[in-house]
């Protein structure tokens, strides 16, 4: 039986700064979920992680569904209505656009989905996270699906041997491609490694792609707000829905991708370099830097249209190890101040409020004499080692 999971996102306003959601517009957002999506959806749940408020959402009526992104618009419209009465901070942030379109893409919240032929018992995991951008899930989903050092079902499960297919898109050019691993594990690691334009969009397993090209296991929101708006106006904090178990990692392989904080771009002002913490729930708001950065993993189960869980999968004192660590990095970083790279290099600042300090300066550069002129180098003509 087929069915959609749809899971859209947003920054409807914080409180105090952009530190973490405000119950009454949470509640808003889930009443008007409640109220207008009966006849639309299964099942929903509505969660958050920092200032984002997240739908999860299950129905029949496949991906980009007009109606289904229109309730989940009008939802957050709802909600930014009650987060202005209260004067939150940045109310509709991610509410880029006017009016509704047939489709929240492009317009600010960031969107989730994938239609499956649901297994007899189908198992997923969504990994909200934020302060941080798309690629932020490049490492992990990587790891998860193509390292057998994480995920040693690759080696040990006859179901999982054959590698699977990632599509990774260039989020800058508009482009996409697909590579296999194990094969092209070292193409897609010199894509993806760059991580502020390619990001991991979906994973397919190679036994269902030939037949059904369509159903994929692991699916990541790759909204970009900077190049919707053309500024910056917060950071993208994506998400993402993986499914588990039976021929796909198990819900441990899944997690253990992020034992370890390594690091990604956003934090303060979105101009930081810092160390990915998975928290609970309950430490699900951002207060040190604005972060550091935080992703929740809520365990799900799907069965004839109904959701079971979620189980709070980070908490737990078995990811303590990684959030110590993550705080360690925090103070070994935050002490190079506005220096790269714990500030994100210049290209990155592109976007931010940084061109616009510098601006008045322009003009005043003199030129150096006798000086050769620095140009990049963009391609190396011979072998260099
Ligand atoms: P169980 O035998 O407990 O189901 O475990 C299987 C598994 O996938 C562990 O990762
Ligand atoms: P958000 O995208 O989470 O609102 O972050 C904005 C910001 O600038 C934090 O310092
Ligand atoms: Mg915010
Ligand atoms: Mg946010
Ligand atoms: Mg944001
Ligand atoms: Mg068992």
């Amino acid at each position: 039986m087929k069915v959609t999971i749809s899971h859209i996102k947003a920054d409807i306003g914080s409180l105090p700064g952009h530190s973490t959601v405000f119950k009454p517009v949470v509640d808003e957002v889930e009443g008007y979920v409640k109220e207008h999506g009966s006849s639309l959806l299964k099942s929903y749940y509505i969660s958050h992680v920092g200032d984002d408020i997240q739908i999860t959402m299950i129905h029949t009526r496949g991906t980009d569904d007009e109606e289904v992104h229109r309730l989940a618009w009008e939802a957050f419209k709802a909600g930014t209505v009650v987060a202005k009465k209260y004067g939150l901070y940045g109310a509709g942030q991610d509410l880029l656009k006017d009016s509704f379109s047939g489709n929240v893409k492009g317009m600010g919240p960031g969107v989730a989905e994938m239609e499956i032929n649901a297994r007899p018992s189908e198992p997923f995991i969504v990994f909200m996270m934020d302060k941080t951008e798309p690629g932020a899930f490049n490492l992990p989903i990587f790891r998860m699906f193509g390292d057998p050092f994480n995920t040693p079902g690759l080696v040990i499960d006859p179901n999982m041997h054959e590698g699977f297919i990632f599509e990774i898109w260039d989020i800058i050019e508009g482009k996409k491609i697909k590579l296999a691993t194990p094969e092209n594990t070292y193409d897609i690691l010199g894509l993806i490694g760059s991580k502020s334009r390619y990001v991991i969009k979906r994973v397919y397993t190679k036994k269902t792609h030939e037949k059904l090209p369509d159903e994929n296991v692991a699916v990541i929101s790759t909204d970009k707000l900077s190049l919707i708006a053309g500024e910056y106006v917060g950071k993208d904090d994506p998400a993402g829905v993986v499914r588990i178990q039976s021929g796909l990692p198990a819900a441990g392989e899944v997690l253990e991708a992020f034992a370890h904080p390594y690091l990604v771009s956003g934090w303060m002002r979105g101009s930081f370099n810092g160390p990915l913490m998975p928290v609970g729930m309950k430490d699900a708001k951002m207060t040190r830097f604005d972060g550091p950065p935080r992703v929740v993993a809520l365990g799900f189960v799907y069965k004839d249209g109904a959701l079971s869980g979620p189980v709070d999968m980070f908490d737990d004192p078995a990811f303590d190890g990684a959030r110590r660590t993550a705080v360690e990095i925090a103070d070994y970083l935050r002490r190079m101040g506005p220096f790269e790279p714990h500030r994100l290099p210049e290209d990155d600042m592109e976007y931010t409020s940084l061109p616009r300090v510098l601006e008045r300066h322009k003009s005043k550069f003199e030129p150096i004499e006798d000086t050769p002129k620095g140009k990049k180098v963009k391609v190396a003509t011979t072998d260099v080692d």
